[in-house]
């Protein structure tokens, strides 16, 4: 599978009649990877979801590879891609079993070779026994960054053709968020990537973005086109992403600072 995504005229209804895509088209290249961004409900899960066929769209094609994903047995389809949902799925076992589930026949030593290539391993020092720390019912040992960091780890022992994050909105601490980027980044080097993307880096470091309103696409680019085109996307920005780039937070901390001596100055 080269990783090919081409979705044509496709009509999407939920059970309760809904209809969240109508007439969708849009087709993804091998190895591009694509932020889907938009205001909540604008339809970026179920695009992932129907990708990934947990549900069946009533119209229109989803082509892989030119092939219609209706025509595949859905089991070795599932197999070729790389998902990590909202709430990255951990069951009780150590790190090291939660990763290799991607790969049951990956060895130990390409595990510990894929955990170590991100940040150095560094991440591993924290935990109690490294590699082989339990991880507790459903990860609850873990923080929800090291639940998502051990997600991207199984993905890229699967090595899948193609990738669906839903990003968590959850607040990730720095260091965590640094280990999660750089495995991030190693994916997407390899794989087709569909991003739901609510953190700013994740954003950028996609070569499109699709801004999508109501189920349609209003807007696409790079960050820097989207950003002169003074739209929805620029909008989005300045409500929910700007706060999270780097310039914001040292510019809140100066002024935070400011305060701070404007406070203890005046007692
Ligand atoms: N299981 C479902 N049954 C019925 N309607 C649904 C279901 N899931 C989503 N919807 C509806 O479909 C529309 C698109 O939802 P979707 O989950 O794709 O949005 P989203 O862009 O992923 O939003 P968010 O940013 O909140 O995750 C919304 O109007 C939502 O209410
Ligand atoms: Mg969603």
């Amino acid at each position: 599978m080269h990783g090919e995504i081409e979705f044509k005229d496709v009509i999407f209804e939920y059970s309760n009649g809904e209809r969240v895509l109508d007439h969708f088209s849009l087709h993804i290249q091998p190895g591009e990877s694509i932020a889907f961004v938009g205001h909540t409900g604008a339809g970026k899960s179920t695009i992932a979801k129907a990708v990934a066929r947990f549900y069946e769209f009533q119209g229109g094609q989803v082509l892989i590879d030119g092939q219609d994903i209706r025509s595949f047995n859905l089991q070795s389809y599932r197999s070729k891609l790389g998902i990590v949902p909202q709430q990255p799925f951990l069951f009780s076992g150590t790190i090291r079993e939660n990763i290799r589930y991607a790969r049951p026949s990956a060895t130990d030593a390409e595990i510990e070779e894929i955990a170590n290539s991100v940040g150095h391993g560094e991440w591993l020092e924290t935990l109690p026994e490294g590699l082989d720390s339990d991880v507790g019912e459903r990860g609850a040992r873990l923080s929800m960054g090291q639940r998502q960091l051990v997600s991207l780890l199984r993905v890229l022992v699967q090595k899948p053709a193609i990738f669906i994050l839903d990003e968590a909105t959850a607040s990730i601490d720095p260091f965590t968020e640094t280990q999660i980027q750089e495995a991030l980044d190693l994916i997407l080097k390899r794989s087709t990537s569909i991003l739901i993307a609510h953190r700013l880096s994740t954003v950028r470091s996609a070569d499109r973005i699709i801004v999508l309103k109501n189920g349609g696409i209003i807007e696409q680019g790079n960050h820097e086109q989207l950003m002169r085109g003074h739209g929805h996307y620029a909008e989005l920005y300045n409500t929910y992403f700007r706060h999270q780039s780097l310039d914001y937070v040292e510019n809140a901390r100066k002024y935070a600072e400011t305060q701070e001596m404007e406070r203890a100055g005046s007692v």
